[in-house]
This record gives C-alpha cells, sequence and structure tokens, in this order.
C-alpha cells in the first residue's frame, strides 16, 4: 500500500483523499475496492462540520413529492445564481444515494402511521416548499459520519491517515515538469511534527468549508478553507466566495461555542420573536420562518440593530413537551446544560457564519482546472447553491458529486503513471520563538471579517478589510517563509487566502443577491453572473 521506509515519511496511493467529513468518506467508500486510497484528516471524526450537522438530508422521497418542486426551491433560494443543470443532476441522484446510505445503516428516523407502516420520517426546513429533509433526529451528522467510517475502518483498501494536516499540493508545474497534473501533497504529520510526501494518480480535495474566517461561525475550529487556499496556490479557479452563508438561529450563550438550534425546530412550528415576545417574520417575507435563510438572517440582524438588542428569541415550547423531546434531543440536552428549559422556555438566538456557498470552480465530474485534481463537499462550487444554499442541500451535494468523482476517477485510473516528486524542503527555516503573533493575527482576521464582510456591507467597509488582509498576508507570508510550519500556521495562512478571496469577490459584485447584502448597491441585475477568480500564471 505504501512504502516501507523506516519513518514511512513517502506515501503512494492510487487515490489522496484530503478531508474525512460526508464528501471524503463517501467517495473513498464509492471508490472500486482494488484502488489503494488513502485519506487524509487534521482531526478525528468528531473535527469536520458533517458530524455537527443536525437538520438532515434533502431529497425527493415522498409520492407528493418531485424533482422538479425540489429544483425550483433550489432555484428560487439561490437567488438566480444556481446553475440549473448541477441543480437537476443533484436534485435526481438524491433517492439512490439516501438509499445507499440506509443500506449502509445510517440510523434515519422513522415515522409509524396510523395503520401501524412505517416509513422515514421527512421533516420541513425554510425554503422547502415540501416535508423532504430525512433524518436521524436532531443528530443527523453524527448519525452519517460515525457509520461512513465504521466503513471505512472496516475496508481492506482505504489507509486513514489522522491528525494529519494537509500543507500544498504537488503540481507537475511546481516541479518542472512538462505536465500540470496534481500529483500528490505535502502533508504534516502532526504526531511527528514532520512533512511527509504523499503521491498519488488522483487527488481529491474534500477539507470542507471556511466559516472559520469569521468570529462567530457554527462550524468546528478546522472550517479554515484550506482545501480552497491549497487549491488557488495550485492554479485553480475560485468562484462566488462572497456568498458566505449565516445561520439565522445559533444558540446566544456566553459558555455556548456557537451551538446551532436547527431550522427544523421551525420547520415543526419554531417562532421567531422579539424581545417583547412578538413575531416578526411575516413583515419580511410571506414564508414567515420558513423563508429562506438569506432572508432570515437578515431579518433578525436587522431587528437586533433596531432595537439594539443582544440577541433575539426562537420559540417551540407550545408543542407537547414529548415530541420535542424526541425530535430534538440534543437541542433540548444542550439548552438544559445552560438552564434552559425549550419545553417551557424560548431559545436566545443570534445569526452565525455557517456554510460557504462558493469554493472551487468544478463541473459535473467534480474536476477542478488542474487534471487529476478534484473538488467535492463544501470546499467545492458546482453551482448547486447559486447565491445562497437551500437547507440541507450541502450533504445530498456532498453524496452526489463523490459519486460523480469515483466514476470520472473509476474510467482513468489506468492511463496514469508516477512522477519523480521532491521532498519538503526545511532547510532554510528554524523554530519560530513567537508563536503569539499567529494566535493576534487569527483573532485580527476573525474580528475584522465579522465587523466588516458580515451579513450586511458597503464599499467602505469592504476597502477597509481589503486594506486588512494585505498587511496580514504579507506579514503571515514572512513569517510562513521563515519559520517551521505549525498546523495553527498552516491554517493561519489559509484563512489570509481564502478572507482576501471572499471580500474580492464581495468588491467585484456590484449588486445586492441572495447572501451578498450591500446598502451601496441594494438592487439586483437583472443578469446573473458567477464571480470566477483565476490566479495569476
Ligand atoms: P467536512 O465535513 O467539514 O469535513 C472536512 C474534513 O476535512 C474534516 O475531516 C477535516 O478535518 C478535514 N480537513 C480540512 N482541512 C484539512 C487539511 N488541510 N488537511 C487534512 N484534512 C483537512 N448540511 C446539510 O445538508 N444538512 C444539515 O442538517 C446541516 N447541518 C449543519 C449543522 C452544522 C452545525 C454545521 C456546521 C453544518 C451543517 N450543514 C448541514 C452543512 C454540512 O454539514 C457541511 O456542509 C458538510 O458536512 C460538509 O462536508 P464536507 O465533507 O465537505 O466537509
Ligand atoms: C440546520 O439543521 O438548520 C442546518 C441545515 C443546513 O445547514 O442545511
Amino acid at each position: 500500500m505504501s512504502d516501507d521506509s523506516a519513518c514511512r515519511q513517502k506515501f503512494r496511493h492510487d487515490v489522496l483523499i484530503i478531508g474525512g467529513g460526508a464528501a471524503g468518506l463517501s467517495l473513498a467508500l464509492r471508490l472500486p475496492a482494488h484502488l489503494k486510497v488513502a485519506i487524509i484528516a487534521k482531526g478525528g471524526e468528531t473535527a469536520s462540520s458533517t458530524y455537527y450537522a443536525q437538520g438532515g438530508v434533502s431529497a425527493v422521497l415522498r409520492k407528493d413529492d418531485s424533482y422538479d418542486a425540489h429544483i425550483t426551491d433550489t432555484l428560487d433560494a439561490g437567488g438566480g445564481l444556481c446553475d440549473e443543470a448541477a441543480v437537476r443532476f443533484t436534485v435526481e441522484r438524491g433517492p439512490d444515494n439516501i438509499r445507499w446510505l440506509a443500506e449502509l445503516g445510517v440510523p434515519f428516523t422513522a415515522d409509524t402511521h396510523q395503520d401501524g407502516s412505517k416509513s422515514y420520517h421527512l421533516t420541513r426546513e425554510g425554503g422547502h416548499s415540501q416535508r423532504r429533509v430525512i433524518h436521524a433526529a436532531d443528530a443527523t451528522g453524527r448519525a452519517l459520519e460515525t457509520t461512513l467510517m465504521n466503513h471505512v475502518r472496516d475496508s481492506q483498501n482505504i489507509e486513514m491517515f489522522s491528525n494529519h494536516i494537509a500543507v500544498d499540493l504537488i503540481t507537475g508545474k511546481k516541479l518542472g515538469l512538462k505536465h500540470n497534473r496534481c500529483i500528490g501533497a505535502y502533508v504534516l504529520n502532526k504526531d511527528t511534527n514532520r512533512v511527509e510526501t504523499f503521491q498519488a494518480r488522483f487527488v481529491v480535495l474534500a477539507t470542507g468549508g471556511a466559516n472559520k474566517v469569521y468570529l462567530y461561525t457554527t462550524n468546528p475550529d478546522g472550517s479554515t478553507g484550506d482545501g480552497i487556499a491549497m487549491a488557488w496556490r495550485a492554479g485553480c479557479s475560485i468562484a462566488n466566495m462572497e456568498f458566505m452563508q449565516f445561520h439565522p438561529t445559533c444558540l446566544f450563550h456566553p459558555q455556548a461555542k456557537s451551538f446551532l438550534l436547527t431550522e427544523a425546530l421551525r420547520g415543526e412550528g419554531g417562532k421567531l420573536l422579539l424581545p417583547d415576545g412578538t413575531r416578526f417574520m411575516d413583515k419580511f417575507d410571506a414564508r414567515g420562518e420558513l423563508a429562506p435563510r438569506d432572508i432570515v438572517a437578515r431579518a433578525i440582524d436587522h431587528e437586533m440593530k433596531r432595537l439594539g438588542a443582544d440577541c433575539l428569541y426562537l420559540d417551540i415550547s407550545f408543542k407537547p413537551a414529548a415530541f420535542i423531546t424526541s425530535h430534538f434531543p440534543t437541542i433540548y440536552a444542550k439548552c438544559l446544560e445552560f438552564g434552559i428549559d425549550i419545553t417551557r422556555q424560548p431559545m436566545p438566538v443570534v445569526p452565525a457564519a455557517h456554510y460557504t456557498c462558493g469554493g472551487v470552480k468544478v463541473d459535473l465530474h467534480s474536476r477542478t482546472d488542474i487534471e487529476n485534481l478534484y473538488a467535492v463537499g463544501e470546499t467545492s462550487c458546482t453551482g448547486l447553491h447559486g447565491a445562497n444554499r437551500l437547507a440541507s442541500n450541502s450533504l445530498l451535494e456532498c453524496l452526489v458529486f463523490a459519486e460523480a468523482a469515483c466514476q470520472d476517477i473509476a474510467q482513468k485510473i489506468n492511463n496514469t503513471r508516477w512522477d519523480d516528486i521532491k521532498d519538503w524542503d526545511e532547510s532554510r527555516v528554524t523554530d519560530s520563538d513567537e508563536e503569539v503573533v499567529v494566535a493576534h493575527n487569527w483573532d485580527e482576521l476573525r474580528r475584522f471579517m465579522w465587523d466588516y464582510v458580515g451579513i450586511v456591507r458597503t464599499d467602505k467597509r469592504l476597502q477597509r478589510a481589503k486594506h486588512r488582509i494585505d498587511l496580514l498576508q504579507s506579514e503571515i507570508n514572512e513569517y510562513y517563509g521563515n519559520f517551521r510550519i505549525t498546523n495553527d500556521l498552516i491554517e493561519l495562512r489559509n484563512l489570509a487566502v481564502v478572507a482576501d478571496l471572499i471580500i474580492r469577490c464581495a468588491l467585484q459584485r456590484k449588486e445586492s443577491r441572495g447572501l451578498h447584502y450591500t446598502l451601496d448597491y441594494p438592487q439586483t441585475d437583472t443578469v446573473a453572473k458567477n464571480t470566477v477568480l483565476i490566479p495569476a500564471k
């Protein structure tokens, strides 16, 4: 499977998958079993966004639902910017992918009907005209991640490297070769602090989103946009980074580290309230609490600013307690830890950065601009989400595009050959004596992104952010060139790259659309265009 050199600093696999969330794991499991596959992940199972997914996976699973309805809802939420072919491609593959998950043993919640028959319980979320979100109570991601991971552990052909963080991709161009295929990655083994070389015929980026670029986020610490930054440095186009999605309802409590309160709470009737207990969503959209996420987050932001309130409220306490504790056991228990009994009290909520709609531009086979390099899941931009993702379409996208990448890789695998790869060169760097600089830069970046590149933007705020990111990037790059790399330095460097990409995309868009709302250009242009950034040659 890999070279037997004494300390295994060089590895060779058919397919190298960077990331162990829904995208990376499902891809590994779908590849033909004769291929040697490596998955590297910088943390364990609980380090992926997948693990924290609550609401579920959207798919057309009922007779009274239809592909056309799911497509229409997705296009509508996407603010006119979705790629219709990508939407249809995803939606039509939904039911098969759900069947695949169920066969693997994901314990989706069942519904028992009056006649005693059973089917899957489907919940509803913002922007969906139908109940079409299949789930495992309110901890769908945990069920999905652990089921997939158990199958990976049982497989003979997949080698899992946890505690390994990819630093950069290796391409032909980087090595001065005649071709520019992607042929591997340099990876820091966090246990040994050594950079190892992973060579592969095909490389897949499945590193998740970049939401840690903001001070407040629902995401785990590792959502630092590593795949997007690595792809950009390697020469891939990046698209639509201005569309960072803020989830409307994150628990507001000093000790709750950005705990999400699923949209399914609103799907099951939950009401959004001002501090005085009045409802307000009807003022903003006829769909009320079930309007798409961009509209609800903006409405909450508006009301909080208007009232000078620290938070607003989400109330489901009017439902029977047994319903609440059986449908939302995780949320019930978590809120109780903080002294909030959701069967009797409303939950204090604020919006927080949640999902990266843009990313590495890919086609319907998940192929990037670089040969043999694929991007799947939140790190990619497939065209499915447009200017605002429809709830629960993300896990679906991970599954569908992982399957598509597998089919493409399986077709091409025999036509690739191995090149010689140079090892990582550490001869000119020393250990850092100023690690505090890294921590300070992290804080500064995340704070100014929250203040200047948040839910409501202006050119002036974006220019301020651009000025700061330029300074930070030159500082970080100098630091990176002189000191031995660490996990934190790698992530900081990547965060700075994605922050820069977000700001540049936001500055280019002279209109308001979906998640990008600017006071300077409140109108929506008649023609919808993607923002595509192409790296300098
Ligand atoms: P992730 O699951 O984030 O996995 C990324 C993987 O890459 C991790 O293993 C990470 O350790 C690894 N990694 C990252 N960088 C590196 C690197 N440099 N080197 C090595 N490894 C690296 N979507 C839905 O559709 N339905 C939901 O109900 C839902 N609920 C959500 C709730 C929460 C709280 C959050 C945060 C998100 C939710 N989402 C939901 C969004 C969805 O969970 C994510 O978009 C999706 O799980 C992303 O999967 P992924 O495989 O692309 O990335
Ligand atoms: C949620 O459960 O509210 C999150 C769903 C999503 O992000 O798609």
